[in-house]
């Protein structure tokens, strides 16, 4: 499908791969999913509804004294939040990432660049990425590439001049084998990636977290990511942003008609949120986790933390609120979701975010019958 040079129906015409740069694409994704014409959400859930705390209606605990600083990775956090990785490369982008430094410095909260091969194939657009690090002088910073990049020549010197571009914490190596499939330029040769993830982790001084981007991570897979000594896997699962949604709409805009009809039909493909989160959770003892991709409030962030994630995951509404909005917006979405996770705890009787961990849950519907149907003991 991509790049076949083929006709197909009333399709395009392909005779060579789209010339469109990487900034380019990084605009239109910017602006596909900002623009309330578009619909870039998932239609189907995270299944966090089918994951049930259990009211207390005496917490025996005083709401002030909630805590909710962790550890991630050995960096101190004050709020168990990742702004996940976004955007760079382009004018449009810095604006955003300064803004979102200045908040995760604020809230000493992590944050993920977006891919940086724009920077690396033109220095100039280093700087759209810097201005993280620069208004985020101590918190935890991510550096992004695709994996798929591993496949591609990118080696130990590339991956170490995006992590020192922003004095990086860790690396985020992004697995997005959907995006790539539709995107009418994508890039599908996916084997031999987790060899080449073990050589980068065992290389690297930074820890190495692999990522997908809104399909989920299966228990198998994550067996493969720990075995290869991954630090930590944000599972970015399914139930939010679709991005087999955003490249058929940029596929339709450039007239690749069959990759926009076949990115419609997997717009909803992957693993949801909860679920992933919870099979990649049996192995929390031996990797750290992310739970992300559709994670809109508080209370869903308290179920992702309860199950065993070390942090929570946000791009969508982020993105949209630093692209369109003030930083008093941003803000005002960030102390709300934190009362939202308060109060969660609060109604639990956790004060702190172990504790949340040790609380009651009842797993119902879809959710229960898809760990049935994996052949997971519930009870465990
Ligand atoms: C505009 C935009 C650009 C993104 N670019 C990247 C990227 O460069 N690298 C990456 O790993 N993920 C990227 N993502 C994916 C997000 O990090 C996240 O995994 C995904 O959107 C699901 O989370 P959400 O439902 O909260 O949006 C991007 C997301 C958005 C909205």
């Amino acid at each position: 499908m991509n790049n076949s040079g083929s006709t197909v129906g009333d399709s395009k015409v392909k005779e060579e791969k789209p010339s469109k740069t990487t900034t380019n694409r990084k605009i239109d994704h910017l602006e596909i999913c900002c623009d309330d014409n578009y619909d870039v959400e998932m239609s189907k859930s995270t299944g966090f509804e089918d994951i049930l705390f259990v009211h207390k209606a005496a917490p025996e605990i005083n709401f002030d004294e909630i805590t909710l600083d962790t550890q991630f990775l050995k960096h101190k956090f004050n709020f168990p939040i990742f702004i996940s990785p976004i955007t760079g490369g382009a004018k449009e982008g810095k604006k955003i990432n300064k803004m979102l430094g200045k908040i995760a410095e604020e809230y000493s909260i992590g944050i993920g660049v977006g891919s940086q091969r724009a920077a690396l194939e033109d220095s100039s657009l280093e700087s759209t990425f810097k201005v993280v690090r620069e208004n985020a002088p101590t918190a935890f910073v991510a550096a992004n590439l695709g994996a798929i990049q591993l496949n591609n020549d990118y080696g130990l010197e590339e991956v170490n001049n995006a992590i020192e571009m922003i004095s990086a914490n860790a690396l985020v190596l992004h697995l997005n084998p959907l995006q790539e499939i539709i995107q009418p330029e994508g890039e599908t040769n996916f084997r031999n990636l987790i060899p080449k993830i073990a050589k980068m982790s065992k290389e690297l001084k930074q820890p190495v977290i692999v990522k997908e981007i809104g399909s989920g991570i299966a228990l198998e897979e994550a067996n493969k990511l720990v075995r290869a000594n991954v630090a930590a896997i944000d599972i970015a699962g399914a139930g939010g942003t679709s991005w087999s949604k955003v490249e058929a709409i940029r596929a339709n805009q450039q007239g690749y008609d069959v990759n926009s009809r076949v990115g419609e039909l997997f717009g909803n493909w992957g693993i949801p949120t909860a679920y992933s989160t919870l099979e990649v959770s049996l192995l929390k003892d031996k990797i750290e986790i992310i739970s992300s991709g559709g994670i809109r409030n508080g209370l869903q962030a308290a179920k992702a933390l309860a199950i065993g994630a070390k942090l929570v995951g946000i791009a969508l509404p982020i993105v949209r609120l630093s692209y369109t909005s003030t930083e008093k917006q941003l803000v005002n979405y960030i102390e709300q979701f934190i009362q939202e996770l308060k109060t969660t705890m609060f109604l639990v009787g956790a004060k702190n975010l172990d504790e949340l961990k040790q609380v009651p849950l009842a797993f119902v519907g879809k959710i229960a019958q898809w760990l049935t149907a994996r052949g997971f003991n519930l009870q465990e």
